[in-house]
């Protein structure tokens, strides 16, 4: 069975049973859960994990029992990537019930799925239940009906918090409960000992109910959730081992295609590297896709490390030309059935990704030499060189360490990364404070070009139009349709119109209304077309009313909060700007 074909038969199995199919969510957590009041966290971790306000209470718009595909993203085992089972990302198949059907329901469903639908052995069917403790009691129901479902007693194992409960644990803030697992025994004859949650090697995890009954709270303790829910969870890439009788994930379809480009662009093959290189690249492409670019800071340094973690396994295995391009077409074509969006934004990924490998490619080869030259154990100071230097995240100079048999004095490099870091954020703070003062300063000549337009129109008459301006610290510049040069007199009126409406303080306003609005008011301007459908209109004058104030224009802003603010201007020059174009040059003297 493919994986689209698995995928298709996990959610029409579960529509038919009255799911409705929700799509997967962005790989980075949306803001309402994030403040949903569980731990943070920067990637979707699970399918549950878009779920929570859902899980916690509010009601679904789909109703009560969903089914979807998650895209995932775990680091915590980035480290035993490179072996059969372990991937950053992941898809994640799951069916939840929102206060709706409970245990029996679920284990039923789970294992008619995995035995009518995937045709899976029985006898070669494993399960797990919580073995109970102080938090919570042993889940006989579970348990039973596991052994109703025909499942020997031999087969179904207790385990405590650490294997039958999620969160893993239980000690993370939020929803959570017992679980049941279910795992299957890829080699039935083998002598090793039958306990599946220590023998990966022979039984894969293939599915996780959850029963989620309870919230923990952030000081430790648990109470009832409002309701109960069942949040299940089957790691596509690890079922698919199993239906493809495949030795690793690597070995499955979605893999596949990508492990063969990559061996062929070896010149020196080791398992380990192309799937490390395989793993990091698919999660990169999706990462991609979902808005994070490479970084120094949270989800663009995940990004940024496993890019470069890439680019250092594509130097063991000799690939010696550029290869992330490549590879992420063929990670965007095996996908893009299923994720569309893959595709739509391959132009983006590929170019993100390309110029990220550009940028370490060089910088790896003169940090390696560096790294080697380096004798003993690693200070704090190489580390804190590599990376500064060379680009070298703090966990590629560990593992360059670890082949070598050094330690990397961490904590000495943490502390000068912090400093440094210190150092930088004053550096920048200097900088917004002096951008914070020149947008000030441009907010008062905004505001003035606004007083001029007007006085202008006052002086001149209302075929007075904006042509075009220009702000800087120093000046205004200011281009209008009017057809003569302006005589001394007319400066002057025009200038100490401009200078009395100052002295008034009058408030500046700003309001955002359809454009049919705005003109009806009268606003005049140049960039009416410029917003969209409601435009925002700044007017200058004593009343809240847009219609009684004395100017009144289509802008973005910023501006002055009131003419008070501005000072005093003085127009320091007049003169043609093309054709029935003038222009005039003005100054803020104080
Ligand atoms: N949330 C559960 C898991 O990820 C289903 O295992």
């Amino acid at each position: 069975m493919t994986s689209v074909e698995l995928r298709q038969k996990y959610l029409s199995f579960f529509q038919s049973r009255g799911h409705k199919i929700i799509p997967s969510a962005s790989l980075i957590p949306s803001e309402e859960v994030e403040l949903a009041g569980t731990e943070r966290v920067l990637f979707t971790t699970a399918g549950m994990h878009p779920l929570i306000p859902y899980l916690m209470g509010k009601n679904h718009p789909e109703g009560k029992r969903l089914v979807n595909i998650q895209k995932c993203l775990r680091t915590d085992d980035i480290d035993e990537v490179g072996d059969s089972v372990h991937n950053t990302f992941f898809e994640m198949l799951g069916n939840w019930s929102l206060g709706d059907y409970w245990k029996k329901e679920a284990i039923s469903w789970s294992y008619e799925f995995l035995i009518n639908e995937l045709k899976l052995d029985a006898k070669r069917i494993y399960a797990s239940v919580f073995a109970g403790d102080s938090d919570a009691p042993f889940d006989d129901e579970s348990f039973n009906v596991w052994k109703k479902l025909g499942v020997p007693e031999s087969h179904i194992f207790k385990y405590g918090k650490s294997d039958n409960w999620w969160p893993t644990g239980g000690e993370k803030p939020g929803p959570q409960g017992p679980d049941t697992e279910m795992f299957y025994d890829m080699d039935p004859k083998s002598k090793s000992p039958i306990d599946p949650s220590q023998n990966s090697q022979r039984f894969v995890e293939i599915w996780n109910d959850v029963f989620m009954q309870y919230e923990c709270q952030k000081d430790g303790s648990y109470k009832p959730l409002k309701q109960k829910n069942v949040d299940t969870g089957m790691g596509l890439e690890r079922i698919l081992t199993v239906l493809q009788n495949a030795p690793s994930i690597y070995e499955t379809d979605v893999f596949l295609p990508l492990m063969k480009k990559i061996e062929d662009l070896s010149a020196y093959f080791n398992e380990s590297s192309a799937r490390i290189v395989a793993d990091h690249i698919r999660a990169a492409v999706f990462l991609t896709s979902d808005g994070v670019t490479p970084s120094n800071v949270e989800r663009g340094y995940i990004l940024r490390r496993l890019i470069r973690r890439t680019i250092r396994h594509s130097s063991l295995l000799k690939i010696n030309q550029e290869f992330l391009p490549e590879l992420s077409r063929i990670v965007i074509k095996t996908y893009d059935s299923t994720y569309p969006d893959l595709a739509e934004h391959q132009a983006l990924i590929i170019q993100e990704l390309q110029k990220e490998e550009q940028k370490f490619k060089k910088a790896l080869e003169v940090g390696i030499k560096h790294f080697e030259k380096i004798s003993g154990n690693i200070s704090g100071q190489n580390a804190f060189d590599l990376y500064q230097n060379f680009g070298f995240p703090i966990e590629l100079t560990e593992e360059l360490a670890r082949e070598k048999g050094k330690k990397v004095d961490i904590s000495s490099f943490e502390k000068l990364l912090k400093s440094h870091q210190q150092l930088s954020k004053s550096a920048s703070q200097k900088t917004q404070g002096g951008l914070a003062v020149q947008s000030k300063i441009a907010a008062r000549y905004h505001t003035a070009t606004h007083l001029l337009h007007q006085a202008l129109r006052d002086v001149l008459g209302s075929h007075v139009h904006q042509t075009g301006s220009h702000i800087t610290n120093e000046r205004l510049r200011f281009d209008f349709a009017h057809h003569e040069k302006l005589t001394d007199q007319q400066i002057k009126s025009v200038e100490s119109k401009v200078n009395q409406k100052i002295q008034q303080n009058i408030p500046v306003h700003k309001k955002s209304l359809p454009k049919a609005a705005a003109d009806e008011i009268g606003a005049i301007g140049l960039f009416r077309e410029k917003y969209g459908d409601l435009v925002n209109i700044y007017y200058i004058g004593q009343s809240e009313d847009p219609r009684l104030a004395y100017s009144k224009e289509f802008c973005g802003g910023p501006h002055a909060k009131s003419t008070g603010e501005i000072g005093k201007v003085k127009i320091t020059k007049e003169e043609s700007a093309g054709s029935g174009t003038r222009r005039i040059y003005a100054t803020i003297i104080r």
